[in-house]
């Protein structure tokens, strides 16, 4: 509850900082996913110094806070300039947005392509298996139909004949990743922009994740096949600059090669007593405390500073991936072309959850990913520039925390657990049922340390339960504070 006077400034700052205690350390290079760390000193000191210059400034009126629109049009030529657009280039119309993140972005993009096409009553979405659930989401708030391609086990790429198949007379817009998240590998850009031209549909590019390396790689003698404006029929591309652009978080920057590609995606409304609303993005008052935050990471890092970065980041990507190679009953699910290390197990006596698990314990915070169609478990490593320091230490760890695994076994579910993750339908869920599985699990007070039987019982869950299971856990934790 709110305090009657209020608490002194010192001791509200102590409170966050005893909170922040019990979170994963978004410093250090030990946490590979959630959090974009540089490792670059003082960073952090400027992007809030950026951040406080502009908190109360507001977004909603460009005329009121030119300062803002400033930023972001700065932002966005830095984004366009670095994917392919720009002055003498091949797209040299290209215009964006600032947006609070990736979902948004994606958000924007398939609602850009729906209105654009007003004579459809069922518009529909082509999105690679592979693509991020942003989509899925984006199809759901806009209610527009979602079909996906599946990708091949081995390559984890969808098919340009099969995007092509999947493309119909409703279809408004073909998406790809460049690269995807859960495997870090680059779509065939090239020739699914193509089959997306040639039926006049637009073609989103999704460079939210690797859309900031990705160029710099390929300076660096990487070879990255062509994913941005300088491919015939790319009409977006995201790329979130809260992610490999080391910005702190609340920015990602949505492309569209011209003006009139991008007009769909405002909202306008003056039907009401009060100001004309016009807003490019999802929110109305938007915090300029992001966006300068932004503009100041990335004036001071520079070309060459992200240039410097992706070569640690690649070399760190490198001996990572060696340790994994170096392991009896681990393989890579795809050796690494942009900043991902995914693995997954070859051997059933070694259990991946209790792997992530032993990995926890010796500090590596990992991130578990559930078998997915014909995918297999795996765990991935969101690699970044911070985790060159310390990534020596990572082979020998992970060779103890397998040898762990090994001997701790399997977990092992009841077999009538089992079977009930895999029947039960998210409508037999009740709220006594979800309350006796979350305090069977020790989900009572938050995560368990140990989340291999959580995981366990996820993995033989179609996805459908998973969901649901998910947003009931979620919703038991967040409850309020009285
Ligand atoms: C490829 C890709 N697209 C979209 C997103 C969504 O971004 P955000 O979490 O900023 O909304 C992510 C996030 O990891 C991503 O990797």
């Amino acid at each position: 509850m709110i305090d009657k006077n209020g608490v002194p400034a010192e001791r509200v700052l102590d409170e966050i900082r005893q909170l922040r205690a019990g979170d994963r350390p978004v410093h250090g290079g030990r946490l590979f996913a959630y959090v974009y760390d540089p490792g670059v000193g003082g960073l952090d000191a400027l992007g809030a110094a950026a951040h406080a210059e502009s908190a109360h400034v507001n977004g909603l009126d460009p005329t009121a806070f030119p300062s803002l629109l400033a930023m972001e049009n700065w932002l966005v030529g830095a984004a366009g300039g670095l994917l392919g657009g720009g002055p003498g280039s091949a797209a040299p119309d290209v215009v964006g947005s600032v947006t609070s993140g990736g979902t948004e972005s994606l958000i924007l993009a398939v609602k850009a392509a729906r209105d654009a096409r007003p004579e459809l009553t069922a518009p529909r979405i082509v999105v690679p298996a592979s693509g991020h659930a942003a989509f899925a989401k984006a199809a759901h708030l806009l209610r527009v139909g979602l079909d996906t391609v599946p990708v091949d086990p081995v390559t984890l790429r969808p098919s340009v004949a099969d995007m092509a198949a999947a493309i119909g007379p409703e279809t408004v817009l073909v998406a790809c990743s460049a690269p995807s998240y859960a495997h870090g590998v680059v779509d065939p850009v090239a020739g699914i922009a193509q089959v997306a031209a040639a039926a006049g549909v637009r073609c989103h590019v999704d460079a939210c994740f690797g859309g900031w390396t990705l160029p710099y790689l390929r300076r660096l003698g990487v070879p990255v096949p062509p994913f941005d404006f300088t491919v015939d029929g790319v009409t977006s591309i995201s790329v979130d600059l809260h992610k490999y652009a080391y910005a702190p978080k609340g920015v990602s920057v949505l492309l569209h090669r011209d003006a009139t590609l991008r007009s769909p995606q405002y909202f306008a409304y003056a039907d009401w007593p009060g100001y004309t609303m016009v807003n490019p993005v999802l929110a109305s008052t938007r915090s300029g405390g992001p966006i300068a935050a932004a503009y100041a990471t990335l004036r001071h890092l520079g070309d060459d500073g992200y240039l410097r970065l992706a070569a640690t980041t690649r070399d760190a990507v490198g001996t990572l991936a060696a340790a994994v190679r170096g392991v009896d009953g681990l393989r890579l699910m795809a050796e690494p072309e942009s900043t991902v290390v995914c693995f997954t197990g070859t051997d059933p006596a070694l259990d991946l959850f209790v792997l992530v698990d032993e990995l926890t314990a010796r500090g590596w915070h990992t991130q578990p990913q559930l078998r997915y169609a014909d995918l297999p478990a795996s765990v991935h490593l969101t690699v970044t520039a911070s985790v060159a320091p310390r990534v020596a230490e990572f082979g020998p760890d992970l060779t103890a925390a397998v040898a762990a695994a090994r001997r701790a076994g399997p977990v092992e579910l009841p077999a009538d657990l089992v079977a009930l993750a895999g029947s039960l339908t998210p409508e037999a869920l009740t709220p006594e049922l979800i309350g006796g599985l979350a305090a069977g699990l020790g989900l009572g007070a938050g995560p368990p340390d140990r989340m291999a039987v959580v995981n366990t019982l996820l993995d033989a869950a179609p996805a459908a339960l998973r969901e649901r299971l998910l947003v009931e856990f979620v919703g038991l934790l967040q409850r309020p504070t009285w």
